[in-house]
């Protein structure tokens, strides 16, 4: 079996377009612009290319959008000041705190003090409660957990009584993920560097969703034939066969050898990457929305 590749550019690029044209309606007829605050300490590379790509997006949406990039020894009072500041902003519905932070700032501090509506990340743990108590409607969900679920929707229809793995346990994806699955009536399991005989656990799902931030570690063979694969790993590795010195980037499935056996397949780059930033908008826009009463 040769899988289906999902074109995650070309899903989320029709959605920001949808996202354009509802947040313009939104525009003529309240007035309220939707507004992202963008917050970046230091100089991570990916962060950094993560923040441009968002801000593009945000212009693209007609949204107002500013950045706060802040340098790398910024102090955890500064940044719980700026924050504060965007809290009480009405001009900006959604703040994002880009992580990591600097070891120096407690992160759940910063993430617990963004107000829950605000909350376009879904990290505050009033957001995290309603996913997990089945008020998904009422959360801010992350976007990247949202974006990966609407691939594997858009594949396979239908998830109910489909069994899942999620392949990492973070806050950010991992966890979220599998709520997520879980109120499409999935059957999910959480997998981790301590679960025994990951390839079997993998062999087993209809749906799997990779999020370990280790390149190519799930391998082709451990793919169920027709199963559909959503990598949201995006990790950079040396390719020489492109000249000295030179890196590509791949997700966390040896994507060749799982096409061989999956039904679906998202690429890295261009699956889940693009979603991410659209689903961004999209909590930006309910936020706005919200707002406006
Ligand atoms: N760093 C990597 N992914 C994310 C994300 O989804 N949100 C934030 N705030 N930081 C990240």
């Amino acid at each position: 079996m040769t899988a289906t590749r999902i074109d995650g550019k070309a899903i989320a690029a029709a959605l920001r377009e949808k996202i354009a044209v509802e947040g313009k309606k939104l525009i003529d007829e309240t007035g309220v612009v939707p507004g992202i605050a963008v917050v970046i300490v230091g100089e991570d590379p990916a962060s950094k290319v993560y923040v441009a790509s968002k801000g593009k997006a945000a212009n693209e949406c007609h949204f107002k959008s500013v950045e706060h990039a802040l340098p790398a020894d910024t102090s955890e009072d500064t940044l719980l000041s700026l924050v504060g500041e965007l809290n009480e902003d009405d001009s900006i519905h959604g703040i994002l705190v880009q992580l990591p932070l600097p070891d120096h700032i407690d992160e759940s501090k910063v993430l617990e003090l963004i107000r829950p509506d605000k909350d376009v990340d879904g990290f505050h743990p009033i957001n995290v409660g309603l996913l997990t108590a089945g008020a998904k409607d009422k959360a801010m969900v992350p976007c990247t957990p949202a974006g990966s679920l609407i691939l594997a929707k858009r594949s396979l229809g239908d998830l109910s009584g489909k069994s899942a793995v999620v392949v990492g346990r973070s806050n950010i994806v991992g966890k979220p993920m599998a709520a997520l699955l879980l109120a499409e009536s999935c059957t999910v399991t959480i997998a981790h560097s301590r679960t025994k005989d990951l390839p079997s656990v993998v062999k087993a799902a209809d749906i799997v969703v990779a999020a370990v931030g280790r390149p190519q570690m799930i391998k082709g063979d451990w793919i169920k034939d027709g199963a559909c694969v959503i990598d949201v790993g995006i990790n950079r590795i040396p390719a020489p066969e492109r000249g000295e010195g030179k890196t590509r980037l791949v997700g966390d499935v040896d994507y060749d050898g799982a096409a061989e056996h999956a039904g679906f397949i998202t690429p890295v780059p261009g699956g889940v990457g693009p979603m991410t930033i659209a689903l961004l908008m999209a909590n930006t826009l309910t936020s706005a929305r919200r707002a406006a009463g």
